[in-house]
């Protein structure tokens, strides 16, 4: 299947280039970077949104889902950009945010003013006979999630912000809405759709408080109605273009659940984002507070992943960076002293797995968070609203600032670090989220001298070359060591085994045999792995602070070799 030799480069488009100097990224800058991202050998694009939108939540709060916001461009830049990008054989995977839409949306507006065919667009509820709010649940922005509805004596539903109010799928007609909104982008050839947040979108008739101790988003989260809503928009929709790649992203959810929706056999979609994997370092599950994380915490959700993805018939989207994340580099590695090999490593580990990989703008030249040192540098909502409750939590305004630094979504929003210098390349006006370090790390550096990119460029490539990257199965391996995280891929005779070491010290793991006639097929040293005798017959290799290593061998089926 095509998209599992693909790779997918994220480019959140106000951070990526700014072609007119009003600090903000847009559709032209994209347009002028083609080059630069046809250079790494990605076959899609996603674009975060650039729809019109109010930008209380960076353009997840959708005003109009078929034009392009005029901060952005227009829809003639846009449909050059499919035209541009579709030169390199790369197609366009627009971001569809159809849980919720911003509350300056016309159906919004017309229920507001008390139009009962757009009321039910919405989820409207009244208050509860003592007064309280419909359901205990609260905003994933902080605060409740419910809002008065203009002077109705109704409250909307908001899972995110209070401007982004949560749209009724179980009403047919926003269905249909939403299957037209996807035909229109589709209609502009588009080739790929990325839905947010596409697992909340399934809530029950009626609305249930969780019950005391437990946590509210079991309440709405793959609830039973979305399987059907989504194999009824690809059949609308989607599902008419062969070649279309979809992806959903699914908060708080199971293997199970993304079994269902990523099984081919379902007609729902092609693969799903799932977030287990960046919350292991989550103090008792919380996002905003600060811990190191945790290394078999990780090893274990991705190998368990992997296993229940593939038992199941599933697909995952891989990946470490969005535009929700702060930098992996700096959560999982040491980017202060082995930058390079910390990135290339974290790379690894993705790239060679079973699934398809993204690549979040500046990763592939191993950008990091930036080093702000005040409250007033970070602009997002989320973030706000966070630092704000740390301090009714009763944090001093230190400790507070400490967990923003480490969390924040800006922490991956800043710009894109094309060059040195007070713009980075990226405008040549006042950014609108200042760089991090462009001095340091750049497009320009890494292409003069870098070891990162090439790198990436290399991964990228190993994927079409073999298909025991793009198809073959995922075995664990070596689940118990404390330094390592590996696995093995097999397919028709070939077999590979990925090391990946998260440590800063050197570490040693065994190999089986049957590898040690192996060669190696991708490492982020330069020199020959170090080989030392083990018990048994087993051998052992050496690996260096963050050293990745990824060994091939083909070979007929062997005792200790599975085959697919
Ligand atoms: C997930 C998006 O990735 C995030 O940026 C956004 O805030 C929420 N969904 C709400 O749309």
């Amino acid at each position: 299947m095509s998209f599992h030799d693909s790779v997918v480069y994220q480019v959140y488009p106000r951070s990526f280039r700014d072609s007119t100097g009003n600090g903000v990224g847009d559709l032209r800058g994209v347009i002028e970077k083609v080059p630069y991202i046809a250079s790494l050998g990605v076959d899609h694009v996603w674009l975060n949104p650039f729809f019109p939108s109010p930008g209380r939540d960076n353009g997840y709060d959708v005003s109009d889902y078929r034009a392009v916001d005029p901060a952005m461009g227009t829809m003639e830049d846009f449909e050059e950009l499919v035209e541009a990008l579709g030169g390199h054989g790369i197609g366009v995977m627009v971001d569809m945010v159809l849980n919720h839409t911003s509350t300056e949306h016309e159906w919004f507006r017309r229920a507001l003013e008390g139009d009962k065919h757009y009321q039910d667009y919405y989820i409207l509820r009244p208050a509860r006979a003592d007064g309280a709010l419909p359901t205990n649940w609260v905003s994933k922005f902080g605060g409740p999630a419910w809002a008065p509805f203009g002077d109705t004596g109704l409250y909307y539903l908001h899972l995110y912000d209070l401007t982004q109010a949560d749209l009724n799928w179980r009403n047919p007609a926003v269905r249909a809405e939403v299957a037209d909104i996807v035909n229109f982008w589709r209609g502009k050839g588009v080739r790929g759709f990325r839905f947010d947040v596409i697992n909340v979108i399934g809530k029950s008739e009626v609305l249930l408080d969780a019950p005391p101790g437990t946590d509210d988003r079991a309440m709405y989260t793959d609830g039973p109605d979305v399987h059907t809503y989504l194999r009824e928009l690809a059949a609308a929709s989607f599902g008419r273009d062969p070649g279309t790649v979809t992806v959903g992203e699914m908060s708080s959810t199971s293997i199970e659940a993304c079994v269902g929706y990523s099984d081919p056999a379902n007609h729902e979609l092609d693969m799903v984002f799932s977030f287990h994997h960046l919350k292991v370092d989550y103090a008792e599950g919380q996002k905003w507070t600060t811990m190191d994380f945790d290394l078999p915490a990780l090893k274990r959700v991705l190998n368990d992943w992997a296993v229940g993805m593939q038992a199941g018939g599933g697909w995952n989207a891989l990946f470490w960076n969005n535009h929700d994340q702060p930098r992996a580099l700096n959560r999982f590695a040491d980017p202060g002293r082995y930058r390079v090999e910390s990135a290339t490593m974290l790379a690894t580990v993705i790239h060679l797995m079973r699934g398809t990989p993204y690549v979040y703008m500046g990763e592939e030249i191993g950008m990091t968070d930036p080093a702000y040192t005040s409250i007033g540098d970070y602009v997002d909502v989320e973030a706000l609203n966070a630092y704000q409750e740390l301090l009714t939590q009763g944090l001093t305004q230190e400790e507070a600032f400490d967990v923003v630094r480490a969390k924040a979504r800006d922490n991956a929003r800043t710009p894109m670090q094309w060059e040195p210098g007070p713009g980075a390349g990226f405008t040549r006006g006042t950014p609108w989220l200042r760089p991090a370090n462009q001095d340091q790390v750049s497009v320009e550096a890494e292409e003069r001298q870098g070891r990162i990119l090439p790198y990436y460029r290399r991964l990228i490539a190993l994927r079409k070359q073999y298909p025991v990257v793009s198809e073959g199965s995922y075995e664990p391996y070596a689940l118990d060591h404390p330094d390592v995280l590996a696995y093995q891929r097999h397919h028709e005779g070939q077999h590979l085994l990925v090391l990946c070491s998260f440590r800063a010290y050197e570490t040693t793991i065994e190999v089986p045999a049957d590898f040690q006639d192996s060669r190696v097929l991708v490492s982020n040293y330069d020199d020959e792995p170090t080989w030392l005798a083990s018990d048994g017959a087993d051998v052992a290799v050496r690996l260096r602070p963050y050293q990745a290593l990824a060994l091939l061998v083909s070979c007929p089926v062997r005792s200790s070799l599975q085959t697919d």
